[in-house]
């Protein structure tokens, strides 16, 4: 297994910081950047690790794949909608290519297997130029270190022979090629989120989503739009579209 700072790091990432531990990579991506584009700092333990929705995450030592990747970007926040999207895209393909695993999205941002979750992803805007993308994946996770019942990782699901620096170069050469683009000005293509419909586990069910207000919306999760928002149908045959919540996949 070479060192971090041997690896090639793939466009549009330029530079490589590893921690043995942080708070969170959240914040240490902010303050290693300054004023570059392009840095990913990676850590062995987060100690106040975050989560969506304000949640903590676990993160003990060794136990997985924690790290927070920076963009600075000119384009308007609602094209930072489809990134967290994106980012699960990225995270799905590594793990169905490099580790031989059949995982899922659902939405927004959670990645499955087995109905199981194994790594999450939280985007955030910072000072309305830079995108931050955080990703944890649960690599060498115990049965017994899980926060909850229903996660697992990459050893509960049987998965051996990788290790984080290759998996992490794998990862970030998807994110590059999928979020990348945000670097530049432009805009999405109109198909940017085909993969993500072909991947997830979330459109095409019946859905229970707890939403901020504190509400509870049921429905068949029909599709996305082009911003990435989830749009249900309810028994009434109207079409809802969600912007931020926590779905349970109801069957
Ligand atoms: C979620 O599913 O709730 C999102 C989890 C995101 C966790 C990652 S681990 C690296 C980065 N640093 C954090 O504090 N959180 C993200």
């Amino acid at each position: 297994m070479k060192p971090w700072h041997e690896l090639p790091l793939p466009a549009p990432w330029r530079r490589l910081e590893a921690v043995t531990s942080t708070p969170s990579t959240q914040e240490a991506v902010v303050a290693s950047a300054g004023s570059d584009s392009g840095v990913v700092v990676v850590a062995a333990e987060q100690t106040s690790g975050r989560g969506r929705l304000a949640r903590t995450w676990t993160s003990p030592p060794g136990a997985g794949l924690w790290f927070s990747a920076l963009l600075r970007t000119k384009r308007p926040v609602a094209d930072v909608g489809v990134v967290p999207l994106l980012s699960a895209v990225a995270i799905a393909r590594t793990l169905n290519q490099d580790c031989g695993l059949t995982s899922s999205v659902k939405w927004p941002n959670d990645v499955l297997v087995n109905d199981a979750k194994i790594a999450g992803v939280l985007v955030q805007l910072v000072n309305s130029d830079s995108v931050v993308i955080g990703v944890g994946i649960n690599t060498f996770m115990t049965h017994e270190q899980r926060p909850i019942a229903t996660a697992t990782s990459l050893a509960m699901e049987g998965v051996v022979g990788f290790d984080h620096p290759q998996l992490l170069m794998s990862l970030l050469g998807h994110l590059g090629e999928l979020v990348g683009p945000i670097e530049a000005e432009g805009s999405w293509p109109s198909d940017v989120l085909d993969e993500y419909r072909a991947l997830s586990s979330t459109v095409g069910r019946e859905v229970a989503v707890h939403l901020p207000s504190g509400q509870t919306l049921s429905g068949l999760a029909v599709d996305l739009d082009p911003h990435g928002r989830l749009e249900v149908q309810g028994a009434d045959g109207v079409v809802v579209t969600v912007g931020a919540g926590d779905v349970v996949h109801v069957r």
